[in-house]
């Protein structure tokens, strides 16, 4: 086998220097050149203003592209090679450098709350391979924010532990935060993870269903209970608000009057990420999602009913409703022995529900998908060092699952190390590798294997695939992504704190000779997470989300001036989208 550079891929490269982790610039290879699709401020509609040099207002900012994008795809129209949907997540903010200092503290409230949330765009350009722009009024346009209604969807929908004084059926809510990255279904939808979640709302944190989540009293530090009260949690009334997040949201992109829902069926953790796979032998839908806190767990989620493919709007509407109901399961890694020379094993998926019904004894189905992480604790899952994206290979079945760091494993009382988990306090993380029993999606049981161990390829314990050869360093891996020939693309989030890197793109062979190859691609500018990524090989086209540069700054010392760089109005760094094309 050849890699696939030399097979003639459209997406040839020389990867790039490591760079250093103060470096303001997106570095890309020779050849390539880059240049921003959309940035924060960006009107999504006219009559909206622009971002102004003091930044931007609640209003303005509810029509606006939001802050901090993770989730990325491009998805060009059925038939076209000159119009599209651009969908991005709106993770989080940075009060300290979009704000003035002085800013009215419920001015930046409801600012943020616009903020966050997510982006629906048409895009258009004049033909393959040219540049995306946004296009102002497009009809699916569309941004969803901190305060827009949402359906609760699934068992735990109207459970006595998702109603509020506002809501007293459990079945509406307000908003989706802390959307990380996601998942696009094969009919269209865009799935988005709601990760953490807990930072916005003051908490008793006495319990332990609060505790394992992270409430607490310390949270709500942007204060959003001072402009809506439903973010203080320990008011009567108010209690399970705390419930109504934490899900997987699904949001259809071509209909901009639709009413998001949040599936109950997969399970209320800190979701990074949503990956769906058919399976072949069923047709039911298998959804991968990862919990990304230290020793959290892996997930996956069995559709009862089967995908339709015919391509109607009969069957669209019938496959939106699949994540309504079907069987949730966790990850249990058991390792074969070191002696081998690789970290490798076997798994079961362990069932939490089946049938309409919790498997966890002691817990209601209610309270299984609304406390699944205490669930899967009682099922002995196996904790992993921060579960992130997971993308299935189109050419292979198989699945890869990104373990970003954990600077506390193996420390005195917390969990030691193990063969999925083979690094004391793991810097750079790794990447597994699953294989479904019989290559079957629907499988209970599966082989696993870490793929990559990463780190600076001379340091200890560094594992490549097997290759020997030189490799790009990786730290962080985060977010996935498969090209059309089935090489994975790692982005990655924290290069600068494990090896003193700026975060980069990375791309890796998963077959053939250079598997294990793994070879940089970009880097992002000072501070910044990269984030999507969505990569169009047949059309030369690599996008990244570029997410909380100059993040560690403030509005009177920027570290960052991406992208404008001095151009703009706004003198601040903006989280921005960007396009990567062949020069
Ligand atoms: Fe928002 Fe797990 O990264
Ligand atoms: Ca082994
Ligand atoms: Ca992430
Ligand atoms: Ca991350």
């Amino acid at each position: 086998p050849e890699s696939a550079e030399a097979a003639g891929s459209n997406l040839p490269f020389n990867p790039i220097g490591a760079t250093p982790d103060d470096v303001d610039a997106v570095r890309v290879p020779g050849g390539y050149r880059w240049q921003p699709v959309i940035k924060w401020g960006d009107p999504l509609f006219s009559g909206v203003p622009a971002l102004s040099a003091r930044g931007t207002t609640p209003a303005a900012q509810a029509r606006q592209f939001g802050y901090n994008c993770d989730y990325l795809d491009i998805m060009p129209d059925k038939g076209s090679t000159t119009r599209g949907i651009l969908v991005a997540n709106h993770e989080y903010t940075n009060e300290d450098i979009m704000f003035p200092p002085g800013t009215d503290a419920k001015f930046m409230a409801r600012t943020a709350l616009a903020a966050h949330g997510m982006s629906v765009v048409e895009i258009s350009r004049s033909g393959a391979g040219a540049a995306w722009k946004p296009v102002r009024d497009g009809p699916p346009n569309r941004r969803i924010t901190g305060t827009t209604p949402f359906t609760m969807s699934g068992p735990a929908a109207g459970s006595p532990l998702l109603r509020t004084a506002a809501d007293p059926m459990g079945r509406r809510v307000h908003g989706t935060l802390n959307n990380c990255a996601g998942g696009t279904t094969p009919w269209g939808t865009i799935l988005s993870g709601e990760e953490n979640w807990n930072q916005y709302f003051l908490c008793a944190g006495t319990s332990e269903k609060e505790e394992r989540y992270g409430l607490g009293p310390d949270g709500d530090e942007r204060m959003w209970r001072s402009v809506d009260p439903r973010f203080d949690a320990t008011r009567p009334g108010y209690r399970n608000e705390p419930n109504r997040f934490g899900w997987i949201v699904e949001v259809d992109p071509e209909d901009p009057a639709s009413t998001p829902v949040k599936h109950t069926a997969l399970g209320r953790i800190k979701h990074e990420a949503a990956s769906v796979a058919i399976d072949k032998a069923t047709g039911k839908v298998v959804v991968y999602t990862g919990d990304d806190e230290r020793f959290e767990y892996l997930y996956k989620f069995i559709s009862r009913r089967h995908y339709d493919d015919s391509g109607t709007a009969a069957a669209r509407e019938h496959n939106k409703k699949l994540l309504n109901d079907g069987d949730l399961f966790v990850a249990r890694f058991t390792g074969d022995g070191r002696q081998d020379g690789v970290c490798d094993g076997t798994g079961v998926w362990i069932p939490l529900t089946m049938g309409g019904k919790s498997m966890v004894p002691g817990m209601s189905l209610d309270e299984v998908l609304v406390y699944t992480r205490l669930a899967a604790s009682k099922m002995k899952a196996t904790p992993m060092d921060r579960p992130e994206d997971v993308q299935v290979s189109p050419m292979s079945g198989r699945v890869y699952m990104a373990c970003t760091n954990n600077s506390k494993r193996g420390l005195p009382g917390e969990p030691g190390t193990d063969e999925a988990n083979p690094r004391p306090e793991n810097k750079d993380g790794h990447v597994v590798e699953i294989t479904e029993m019989d290559g079957e999606h629907t499988s209970r049981r599966f082989t696993w294997l870490l793929f990559l161990i990463c780190g600076d390829k001379d340091s200890a314990g560094t594992y490549f695939g097997g290759y020997t050869g030189p490799v790009s360093p990786i730290a962080c891996p985060d977010n996935l992504a498969f090209d059309s020939r089935g090489n994975l693309w790692i982005s990655t989030d924290g290069q600068p704190s494990a090896i003193g890197l700026d975060d980069a793109l990375h791309c890796v062979e998963t077959a053939g000779t250079y598997r294990g190859r793994v070879r940089q691609f970009l880097s992002v500018p000072a501070g910044a997470e990269t984030c999507g990524p969505v990569i169009h090989d047949k059309d030369g086209s690599v996008f990244v989300a570029v997410q909380h540069p100059g993040e560690d700054g403030s509005w009177e010392a920027p570290q960052s001036h991406f992208p404008d760089y001095g151009k703009g109005v706004f003198k601040g760094p903006r989280p921005a989208v960007i396009q990567v094309t062949r020069a």
